[in-house]
């Protein structure tokens, strides 16, 4: 039975004391994945019990993988060796989650067996061409809708793909992992060479997992020479997730927060820097290295901001962030500029457009543009907006009321169980004034 969230926020507050939001959300994909191929058993902490992780989970089950837990974000996995997965019996049912499709399809591109892809109807939108066209270069079959969408059909192409060297025209860690994934079964030299630095979570785990990856400047090289070798991770909690509240912080007057244990790997700590050059004060404290991973503890305490032109470097590093980096140019003085982003237009919504329709609604003047968004910081009023099932604009618009004038609902927000499942307890105990309401 379809259920139909709804999130009312009331105005104002302040947010206040310390949190651990949930585990990075790609680095738990990735640990299934790795964990799996692994000749060993894999021990993971901090994993993120959420729709998308669960969602690679349950695929590495289908195709015979013995997986034990999640529980408190512990899991065993008894790894069945690169060359030992099974066919699955069903399609592979992929919920919202983009990385699990685009990492999967590169991973089953040069199997033994035959198997099919599915999603939502979100995921069943966006763009696959990305990945299915250099995977063809390498000797993959997948057949897609004509659109280029899901399902994907693989024919596993065992012994037969051919390295490639394939120059992004997108700056995608998605399509990076996709690519290097094959590479692992491919004749030869796989490599990729990215625009703009991606988050490099799957390069660190194959290193950490043993198996060889090469990189020089902008790219990273595989082979199939290697074997991966079991090895513990300890996923940090996720940056995209402590994002809402680095925001909510900063824009809530008398606010004063600690984030703990969060992930903040370089490719990942744009929103970090964004919000500094918008005068957030954001101080990193006990920096440390966690299974590979950067992690710190995150102070922020309120500040007001001020409107910038976001640097374009910064984009990728912060891409699943800008919901939230929209509310914080509406609260800021003076106007933000952000370009060079078309890639929002195909996340789980078209977040440029969803974002701006939303804000409007809230009496901001905020401008879509092809890439991007002009927004002129002023008051956010009371309204009803709408997230498309994007769970990322449903916990950004929530923020919102921390600086709103009156109520804000915010309607269609089931799927913030894709990545944040305790977004509201744990928002409501920093003093988010949130409630979510459920009907049939
Ligand atoms: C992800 C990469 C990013 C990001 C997504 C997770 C990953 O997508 O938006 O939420 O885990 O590799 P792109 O690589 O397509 O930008």
């Amino acid at each position: 039975m379809s259920k139909t969230v709804t999130f009312i926020v009331q105005p104002g507050g302040s947010l206040n004391g310390s949190a651990r939001v949930p585990g990075d959300k790609s680095i738990s994909h990735r640990s299934i994945m790795l964990g799996s191929l692994a000749e060993g058993i894999t021990h993971v902490k901090g994993f993120l019990q959420a729709e998308d992780a669960l969602a690679t989970l349950q695929a590495f089950r289908d195709m015979g993988v013995r997986i034990e837990g999640p529980k408190d974000g512990e899991l065993t996995i008894y790894g069945v060796g690169k060359h030992g997965l099974n066919a699955p019996q069903k399609p592979l049912y992929l919920g919202n989650s983009g990385t699990s499709m685009r990492l999967l399809s590169g991973l089953l591109a040069g199997q033994a067996f035959d198997s099919e892809l599915t999603g939502d109807k979100s995921l069943s939108g966006r763009p696959m061409r990305r990945v299915t066209e250099p995977l063809a270069k390498m000797g993959a079959e997948i057949e897609t809708t004509e659109k280029g969408t899901a399902p994907l059909k693989i024919k596993g192409q065992a012994g037969k793909l051919r390295g490639i060297d394939y120059e992004m025209p997108m700056a995608s860690a998605q399509v990076k992992s996709c690519l290097l994934l094959a590479g692992m079964y491919a004749e030869g030299i796989t490599s990729v060479t990215e625009p703009a630095p991606t988050r490099d979570h799957t390069e660190r785990m194959l290193t950490g997992f043993s198996y060889p990856v090469e990189k020089q400047g902008s790219k990273v090289s595989i082979s199939a020479k290697g074997s991966l070798t079991a090895n513990d991770i300890d996923v940090p909690s996720d940056i995209s997730s402590a994002a809402f509240f680095l925001v909510g912080a900063s824009i809530a007057p008398d606010s004063d927060i600690i984030l703990r244990h969060v992930g903040i790997n370089p490719t990942r700590t744009g929103v970090i820097d964004i919000l500094r050059l918008m005068g957030a004060k954001i101080e990193v404290l006990n920096e440390r290295i966690v299974g590979g991973e950067p992690v710190a503890d995150l102070h922020v305490v309120s500040s007001p901001l001020t409107g910038i032109d976001i640097p374009e470097a910064l984009v990728p590093l912060a891409i699943d962030e800008f919901p939230v980096l929209f509310v914080a140019a509406a609260c800021a003085q003076g106007q933000t500029r952000l370009s060079g982003a078309e890639e929002l237009r195909v996340k789980e919504s078209d977040r440029i457009q969803v974002m701006a329709d939303g804000l409007q609604i809230l009496g901001i003047d905020a401008q879509p543009t092809a890439d991007g968004m002009i927004i002129q910081g002023g008051t956010l009023g009371a309204g009803r907006v709408i997230s498309h099932g994007d769970h990322r604009i449903a916990m950004a618009f929530s923020i919102a009321g921390l600086k709103a004038s009156g109520p804000i609902v915010i309607e269609d927000c089931e799927n913030v169980n894709t990545s944040f499942p305790e977004f509201v307890s744990l928002a409501t105990n920093l003093g988010l004034k949130l409630i979510s309401e459920q009907a049939s």
